[in-house]
C-alpha cells in the first residue's frame, strides 16, 4: 500500500504548521551557497501545498520568514524578500487554478513596500478561493502577536468596547494574527532541530509535534504522508485518559 493509501481521509488533520529548517545546511552539504538552498525550498513549498489541498487539509500555516530572521545577513534577507515577490507572483495563477486561498500573518507593514503591496494584491485577488489557504508567516514572531494582542484588548477595554469581565481565552484568540482560523493540530519541523522558535506559541497549545531529519529542500508529499500518517497514529486526549476516550465518558 503506498503512503497516501495509508492516510484515513475522515481523520485528517484540519490545520497543519510547518517550521521549514535546513535550507542552508542542504545548499552547503551540495558546496553552494544558502540562497541557494532558499531558492529550492520553494519547491518544497510547492509540493507540500499541493499534497495538502489534494488530501483535504484546510489550512496550511508556512514560516517562510522570523520576526528573528530580520538579523541574518543583508544579502540574505534581500534575497529571500525577492524570492519571495517571485514566487507569489509567479505562483498567483496557480493558487486561483487550483482554488487555494492565500492568507499571511506576522508584521505585514515592517516588509519592503514592494513585497507587502504583491502580498496584498494576491490575498485579495484569491479572496474567493475555497479549497485550502495557504498561510505564510512573514516577519512573524508569537511573542510579538501576544504583545500586540494585549495592546488591542487593553484599547478595547480603555475605551469601553469590552471590559476587564470578558477577557477569555476567545477574546485572545480573536486578537491573533490567526483569528478566525481553527489551530493548527499537527506542526512540522524539518532538519532535526526540536524547537518551536516562536512559531504559533498560543496556537500550538494541543498541537502533536513531528520531527524529521529531512532539510527543508529535500521536503515532498511522500515526507508530508509519513507526517500525517504519524499524526493519526497518535492519541490525542486532550487531558483525558486514555479509558475515557475508549468510552466516550
Ligand atoms: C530555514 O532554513 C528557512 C528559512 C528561514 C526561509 C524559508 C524560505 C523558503 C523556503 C523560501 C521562500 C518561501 C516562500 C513561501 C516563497 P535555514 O536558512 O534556517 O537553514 P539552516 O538552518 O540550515 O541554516
Amino acid at each position: 500500500m503506498s503512503l497516501k493509501e495509508q492516510i484515513d481521509l475522515t481523520r485528517l488533520p484540519k490545520h497543519i504548521a510547518v517550521i521549514m529548517d535546513g535550507n542552508g545546511r542542504w545548499a552547503k552539504q551540495k558546496g553552494m551557497n544558502r540562497i541557494f538552498g532558499h531558492t529550492n525550498g520553494v519547491n518544497a513549498v510547492r509540493e507540500t501545498a499541493e499534497a495538502c489541498a489534494e488530501l483535504g487539509v484546510e489550512y496550511l500555516t508556512m514560516y517562510a520568514f522570523s520576526a528573528e530572521n530580520w538579523n541574518r545577513p543583508q544579502l540574505e534577507v534581500s534575497a529571500l524578500m525577492t524570492l519571495l515577490l517571485k514566487t507569489i507572483n509567479g505562483e498567483l495563477k496557480t493558487l486561483l487554478k487550483n482554488d487555494i486561498r492565500l492568507g499571511a500573518i506576522g508584521d505585514i507593514d515592517s516588509l519592503p513596500k514592494g513585497v507587502a503591496k504583491e502580498l496584498r494584491e494576491a490575498i485579495e485577488k484569491t479572496s474567493h478561493c475555497k479549497r485550502m489557504e495557504l498561510i505564510l508567516a512573514l516577519s512573524y514572531g508569537a511573542k510579538n502577536e501576544m504583545v500586540r494582542a494585549v495592546k488591542q484588548i487593553a484599547l478595547k477595554v480603555q475605551s469601553g468596547e469590552t471590559s476587564l469581565h470578558d477577557i477569555n481565552e476567545n477574546l485572545i484568540t480573536e486578537n491573533l494574527y490567526t483569528a478566525g482560523r481553527p489551530d493548527p493540530e499537527l506542526l512540522i519541523r524539518t532538519s532535526g532541530e526540536k524547537r518551536v522558535s516562536n512559531f504559533l506559541l498560543w496556537q500550538l497549545a494541543y498541537a502533536e509535534f513531528y520531527f524529521t531529519d529531512v532539510f527543508w529542500p529535500e521536503f515532498n508529499k511522500e515526507e508530508l504522508y509519513k507526517a500525517v500518517i504519524e499524526f493519526q497514529n497518535r492519541e490525542r486526549r486532550f487531558g483525558k485518559t486514555s479509558e475515557q476516550l475508549a468510552t466516550g465518558k
